[in-house]
């Protein structure tokens, strides 16, 4: 994701001619060696029409070798680095463990002084404890607003247009809240499983990779107060407010699954415990009821969900409005849906109204209704701009010092605050997964956490 953000954004000019970059990590290679890793990832992972790219990029791409726990590689990193007066930003995608001695040494290499800036890669920590414990070794040497804390949901653009979508219109904002929405589901189902990173995702598993970060960046985007301004301060202080109003989770409120084998398009996939070759309590799947306790969210569910091995690979954030008060229609004939808003963040980029409509006819025995969806395929609206990756926008953020698209650190631990709610009461509990088939969307309890109060959720 990095260094093909980096070429795409060279390709386009819009890196300054002065940036250089220097990877760093604990394999012993030089420039040389460095370059030709690069090239190769590049050639890999490159969309075709971005290769022509790739040997503009690799001069400015240089290497010094680091083990993290050592204070005196930071100083050949210092050299290699030069003065930092003319700018420098650090990304930080490292094990948690490593965020403590990497602050200590690049602080005793003066790696942070002036104006340094500084990325972090999650994961920021395993629970709020953790996360704290992070945040402050990087605040003993960052102050907040040099501090970039990535969630890479956020530089996706149909994530974005969220925020033009409910403050760019009129239309939707007084329909916003708890006496005009009856539901809101928001989905995050991949068709991936372990993809080789078993021993990250054995420590994580879907609460605390997924719904930690990237769902409750949707519900906080979806569910705040229209902010001040399109600027940092403003939208993070929202953002906040939302996260601080979610209620604690009772375990009836949550569903994990973990998948075992079955089908993905056709092609038969293997179980997680053969992925890992062993038994495991890792859940892959989680289902939540949750609540936003303020004035304008009383009383309305958020569904959550996200998984690995689900049926499709798809993002969306759906709200569905109430019923209308009184139906003058036959009821024969006009069972009238409640009308849903549904926003398609990956891999579709649509936004769809679906409204009541008449059928066409003569309606000898009544006049006939039918849903039918109002749908802006962005993609098509949009045909000229190009279409970037999530780390094309952060990075050029993080290089540019704008934090509008990076999460505070109020933000984080109040995240982590209700992430540990829920897991205290699956141990309290001793809750363990559900299985479910690969290619299914989760275990049948899920479907039933949304049916116990009369709602289906949007497959
Ligand atoms: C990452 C998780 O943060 O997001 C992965 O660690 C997950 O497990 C990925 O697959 C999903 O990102 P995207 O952009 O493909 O939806």
């Amino acid at each position: 994701m990095l260094l093909p953000s980096l070429c795409a954004l060279n390709m386009d000019g819009l890196l300054s001619p002065d940036l250089r970059i220097i990877g760093t990590a604990r394999s012993e290679l030089d420039d040389d060696g460095y370059r030709a890793f690069a090239r190769e990832a590049l050639e890999k992972h490159l969309p075709e029409e971005r290769k022509p790219g790739i040997d503009a990029l690799l001069p400015r791409l240089s290497y010094q070798a680091l083990d993290a726990n050592d204070t005196s590689h930071f100083t050949l990193l210092a050299e290699k680095v030069g003065p930092v007066g003319a700018g420098l930003a650090i990304f930080l995608s490292t094990a948690p463990s490593l965020f403590e001695p990497t602050i200590a040494g690049l602080t005793a290499a003066r790696l942070v002084d002036g104006k340094v800036r500084i990325g972090l890669e999650k994961p920021l920590g395993s629970d709020l404890a953790t996360s704290r414990e992070i945040n402050d070794a990087v605040a003993k040497a960052f102050s907040e607003d040099r501090i970039f804390r990535i969630d890479h949901y956020l530089g996706k653009e149909t994530v974005q247009n969220l925020l033009a979508l409910r403050f760019a219109n009129l239309m939707f904002e007084p329909l916003w809240n708890a006496a005009h929405i009856d539901n809101i589901q928001i989905t995050i189902a991949e068709t991936v499983g372990l993809e080789n990173r078993a021993g990250y995702y054995e420590g994580s598993g879907a609460l605390r990779d997924m719904v930690q970060n990237h769902l409750l960046q949707l519900v906080a985007l979806t569910a705040m107060e229209p902010p001040l301004s399109y600027e940092a301060t403003a939208i993070r202080d929202e953002k906040v407010k939302v996260l601080r109003a979610l209620r604690r989770i009772e375990c009836d409120d949550v569903v994990t699954g973990q998948y075992r084998k079955g089908a993905i398009a056709g092609e038969g996939v293997p179980g997680y415990d053969e992925e890992l070759g062993k038994d495991s309590d890792v859940e892959t799947f989680v289902a939540i009821r949750a609540h936003v306790d303020n004035w304008r969210w009383q009383g309305v569910p958020f569904y959550l969900r996200t998984g690995k091995r689900l049926a499709e690979r798809r993002t969306e954030i759906v709200v569905t409005f109430r019923q209308v008060p009184h139906s003058i229609f036959p009821k024969a004939n006009a069972r009238l849906q409640q009308n849903q808003l549904i926003i398609g963040i990956q891999p579709e980029e649509n936004i769809q109204l679906s409204l009541m409509a008449k059928v066409p006819g003569l309606d000898r025995n009544g006049v006939r209704l039918r849903a039918v969806a109002l749908d802006i395929e962005t993609p098509e609206a949009f045909s000229g701009p190009t279409r970037r990756i999530a780390y094309e926008r952060l990075l050029l953020d993080l290089l540019e010092g704008d934090q509008t698209l990076f999460v505070r650190r109020d933000e984080v631990e109040a995240q982590w605050g209700w992430i540990d709610a829920i897991r205290s009461c699956w141990a309290d509990n001793h809750m363990k997964p559900k299985t479910y088939a690969a290619g299914t969307w989760g275990p049948s309890s899920a479907v039933a956490l949304a049916e116990r109060a009369g709602v289906t959720w949007h497959d």
